[in-house]
């Protein structure tokens, strides 16, 4: 299977519909890892020493609404037009006559940046009016969107159908290292999951079952696995309603003769802040008014025991709350044992926004791992499908 890709075209002097994945961490505001966004500047240097314009257009977070403030574009639009020192002119979504007479007449060399096309009620539901809009506005479409590229999205998907369309260079680095990885998987096979809600791994760990040996479950995710176990978890996160797919989880993996491993000792305390008092315990009571928050230092060593014996490590999802300074050591020693490993020859993949923020806030660099991935869910459904997925398949060389 070969891309489409933009280095297979003379792209010169032409008005760009370009797609990125610019669904960066935000803190009141400002962004906590750009890498996202750094990602993605190959192609729109690419495209813009060629004497192209750009549209670029991204969705950020699951806005509810389209007057959803937090999940506006402009402090992107901001950073990018710092990290270009260009000027990024930024615009309504909406796709009005007004807006698309506008882009239409963008002039060479401008970079117009959309808002969230997100708070445009059709961009989910793949509105065949809205992929039209978007098409309408330029004469080539790239998409460099990987971390999107599941998603069957008018922006990602539904827009390829009206434009002649192409790989940017960030997507296809990422279908190359990926599929290398696939050619690559060698037992045993260990895959760290963490985060915090059970319902968006389930079918990652039911498609994954047959060719995993060892599952290491940690976060707010382990705690549902837990309660299913009958611990008291006293304040700590976990989905009272998901106790059942927990189960159902587990003796799926048994059945496969496949091994779960579930923390044994937490770092638990009172309240989630970078100066919070914590404590290591391994009592199946977590005490009243105490949450756990990160996986202790037994268990970490354990994951670490595993992970060194592995051939094949998968990370998707930090197993602490990394946001703050006390709960970073589970995962920053499950990276550093995964570059360990990587050292001793295993692959290793790490991937997914949260876990691109944990690897900054546990200051560690990202060299040293097999691949790292711009993609959470794209990356994981990427590997599951063997690179079929929507906003790849059509981009592919015919
Ligand atoms: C991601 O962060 O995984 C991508 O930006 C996709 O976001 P989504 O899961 O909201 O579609």
């Amino acid at each position: 299977m070969k891309l489409n890709s933009i280095l297979n075209k003379n792209i010169k002097q032409k008005k760009i519909l370009l797609r990125v994945d610019f669904n960066v961490p935000l803190k009141n505001n400002k962004i906590t890892d750009d890498t996202k966004i750094k990602e993605s500047l190959p192609t729109i240097k690419y495209l813009l020493n060629n004497q192209n314009s750009l549209i670029i257009t991204s969705h950020l977070g699951r806005p509810k609404n389209k007057n959803d403030k937090q999940l506006s574009l402009k402090p992107i639009a901001k950073k990018l037009q710092k990290l270009l020192k260009k000027k990024v002119i930024f615009l309504n979504s909406e796709l009005n006559q007004n807006t698309i007479n506008r882009l239409q007449n963008i002039k060479s060399g401008e970079i117009y940046l959309l808002e969230n096309i997100r708070f445009n009620n059709g961009e989910e539901k793949n509105n065949i009016t809205l992929s039209k809009k978007l098409a309408s506005t330029a004469d080539i479409f790239v998409n460099d969107a990987f971390a999107s590229s599941h998603r069957k999205h008018s922006s990602v998907y539904g827009v390829v159908k009206y434009l002649p369309s192409y790989a940017g260079l960030l997507l296809q680095k990422e279908f190359d290292q990926l599929n290398k990885f696939i050619g690559k998987i060698k037992e045993p096979v260990t895959f760290i999951i963490g985060g915090s809600k059970i319902d968006t791994k389930i079918n990652l760990i039911e498609s994954f079952v047959k060719r995993t040996n060892n599952f290491l479950i940690g976060g707010g995710l382990a705690n549902t696995f837990l309660a299913s176990k009958k611990y008291q978890l006293a304040n700590s996160f976990y989905q009272k309603n998901k106790i059942k797919v927990a189960e159902k989880i587990i003796s799926l993996i048994h059945q496969n003769r496949k091994n779960i491993y579930l923390p044994e000792d937490f770092v638990i305390a009172k309240k989630l802040s970078d100066f919070t008092l914590t404590k290591n315990t391994n009592t199946k009571n977590i005490p009243n008014n105490y949450s756990i928050y990160d996986i202790g230092t037994k268990s970490t060593k354990e994951f670490c025991q595993i992970i060194k014996k592995s051939k094949t490590i998968i990370f998707n999802g930090p197993v602490g709350v990394t946001e703050f300074k006390p709960f970073r050591n589970g995962t920053k020693k499950i990276l550093l044992a995964m570059k360990k490993a990587t050292k001793s020859g295993a692959t290793t993949l790490i991937g997914g926004g949260d876990t691109l923020e944990a690897l900054k806030l546990c200051k560690i660099s990202p060299k040293g791992f097999t691949h790292i991935s711009t993609g959470g869910g794209a990356m994981l459904e990427f590997l599951e499908k063997n690179g079929k997925i929507p906003g790849i398949e059509v981009l592919v060389k015919k």
